[in-house]
């Protein structure tokens, strides 16, 4: 079956951080597994660059909103790069495809009697490009998110009937109790739909940077209506030449932080059924990465610099420890401090030595080629259905829970090494045999976890896979004992050396 599989698309009122690159990151993961298991595979992520958000940082700059978006734009690629991202397309909010599909499918809202014309008043929040509700506020009518002062608006719009769709949302989570996970996310979202919807407006009548609605050209589309359906529209024209609507939609998961999730559950299935499109198979909620006690983000000014991490350790050691150190649907801390002890203690000792460690011996002790032998029946044993459990985490997004799986095994190959101690058994030419198959054993390990690894921390396993002679990343053969010996290995170096940090400026 077809995967299809995205990311939010990131506003470009400021630079990308740790917190986009987070989600950017676990979408990649999912992407590269699941080509590990041969599916076909389609991964969007992009800029969402229309909207109040944008154009008030662009006035702020004294920049248009175009302009800022194409600076912006490129950095959020540069980052997807960066982080050795396999995404298949990059989409932009102001791709002039994207525009006219937008207005398409509105026209189509509209067409199917879902739209109205209609006054708005209500508190507004500009940076979130929303009204909220009278509970949503904090003490002093405060953004609940931006802890800005939000003040009444009232406006002309055109009218989405949200309400309506409240049965067929009610009766969509009924039906699929996947539609949104974890459980408390789709628990969140259905007392949301629960306590009744209110019709969304659709349109801005003060703002001129967006997609024009199509029969008023006087007002641009809601911004987040424009954004939600970049996950449809893309695949119209991601392939010059080629729709790829009918192969990948509906999308299969739409990864998401927690904060954008009454957009993504409840709001985005309406317009689709409103405009006839079968609603994506699941929404996928990721906490926040939160820095002290707060939630890392520009505006807060407590960000880590994903640029500089992945230039001084690369982008694998990144990868590795946001989805270590926070499990993956939850909110979690992360520091530089916390960074660098994983990095030390679990990259490069427990994972990196164990690499040179089993190299050094295969070479000292078998002229470099991995010796042919059956796998050890104890480390068999604690191998067994390791794949099984980590295509498992995987189909329910358990990112943490899937490399955890794949670590408890990297700890078990330590261990192993300490138990058997191959040096003595090197010293013995009544042991030869039994030094072939912990050598073996311990080839076939690392192959096994490296393999499995490689969605996460793809650069570094390749480079181990390379270095143990065998290069098939497919998920068919993480099995220990599917490759057999015989293998010459090769030079590795160290996969994570020491970083010296550069002391930090006196400013
Ligand atoms: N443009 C909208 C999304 C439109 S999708 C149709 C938007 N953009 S955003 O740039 O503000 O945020 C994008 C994503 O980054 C969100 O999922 C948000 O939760 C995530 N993160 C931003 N900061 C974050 C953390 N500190 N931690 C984890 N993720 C957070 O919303």
């Amino acid at each position: 079956m077809p995967y299809y599989v995205t990311t939010p698309i990131y506003y470009v009122n400021g630079e990308p951080h740790l917190g986009h690159a987070y989600t950017t990151i676990a979408a990649d993961v999912l992407a590269r597994h699941m080509r590990q298991r041969g599916e076909d595979v389609f991964f969007l992520t992009g800029t969402d660059e229309h909207g109040e958000p944008v154009t008030q940082a662009a006035e702020k700059l004294g920049i248009t909103p175009r302009e800022l978006g194409d600076r912006n734009a490129v950095r959020f690629k540069e980052l997807a790069g960066t982080l050795d991202v396999t995404n298949d397309f990059f989409i932009r909010t102001t791709d002039p495809e994207h525009m006219a599909r937008v207005a398409e499918v509105v026209q189509r809202i509209h067409d199917n009697g879902h739209v109205y014309a209609g006054t708005y008043e209500g508190w507004y929040c500009p940076r979130c490009a929303d009204f909220k509700t009278e509970s949503e506020l904090e003490d002093g009518n405060l953004c609940p998110i931006h802890k800005i002062e939000l003040e009444i608006e009232k406006e002309d719009n055109w009218f989405f009937r949200l309400s309506t769709f409240q049965e067929p949302l009610e009766r969509l989570y009924a039906e699929r109790p996947g539609f949104v996970i974890p459980q408390n996310r789709y628990n969140e979202a259905l007392s949301f739909i629960k306590s009744g919807l209110r019709d969304l407006s659709l349109s801005r009548a003060r703002l001129k940077w967006g997609v024009p609605v199509p029969w008023d050209e006087s007002q641009v589309i809601y911004v987040w209506i424009d954004a939600l359906l970049n996950y449809y529209t893309a695949l119209s024209y991601a392939r010059e030449g080629e729709d790829l609507t009918e192969r990948f939609w509906p999308a299969t998961v739409h990864l998401i932080g927690k904060d954008i999730l009454k957009f993504h559950a409840v709001i985005w299935p309406a317009m689709l059924m409103a405009a006839g499109i079968e609603v994506p198979r699941r929404v996928t909620i990721h906490g926040f990465l939160l820095l002290g006690e707060h939630k890392m983000s520009k505006s807060l000014g407590n960000v880590i610099e994903p640029f500089q991490v992945a230039d001084l350790y690369g982008a694998d050691a990144l990868r590795f420890y946001v989805l270590r150190e926070v499990s993956f649907g939850s909110d979690g801390e992360v520091s530089p401090e916390g960074f660098e002890t994983r990095y030390t203690t679990e990259l490069a000792n427990e994972y990196g030595n164990l690499a040179s460690r089993t190299l050094a011996m295969i070479g000292r002790y078998r002229d470099g080629t991995v010796p042919d032998a059956e796998p050890d029946g104890a480390i068999a044993a604690d191998f067994d259905g390791l794949s099984e459990a980590v295509h498992r985490c995987i189909d329910d997004v358990e990112l943490t829970g899937g490399l955890d799986e794949i670590w408890q095994r990297i700890k078990r190959l330590n261990r192993y090494v300490q138990d058997e101690q191959p040096w003595q058994l090197a010293k013995d030419e009544a042991q030869a045999e039994r030094l072939d198959q912990v050598l073996y054993s311990l080839a076939e390990g690392l192959r096994v976890v490296s393999v499995l690894l490689h969605p996460f921390m793809p650069t570094s396993a390749e480079r181990l896979l390379r270095a143990l002679g065998r290069e098939d990343l497919s998920l068919e053969s993480a099995r220990l004992g599917a490759v057999g010996g015989g293998a010459q290995i090769g030079e590795l170096g160290q996969l994570f050396p020491r970083v010296e940090t550069p002391e930090p400026s006196a400013a």
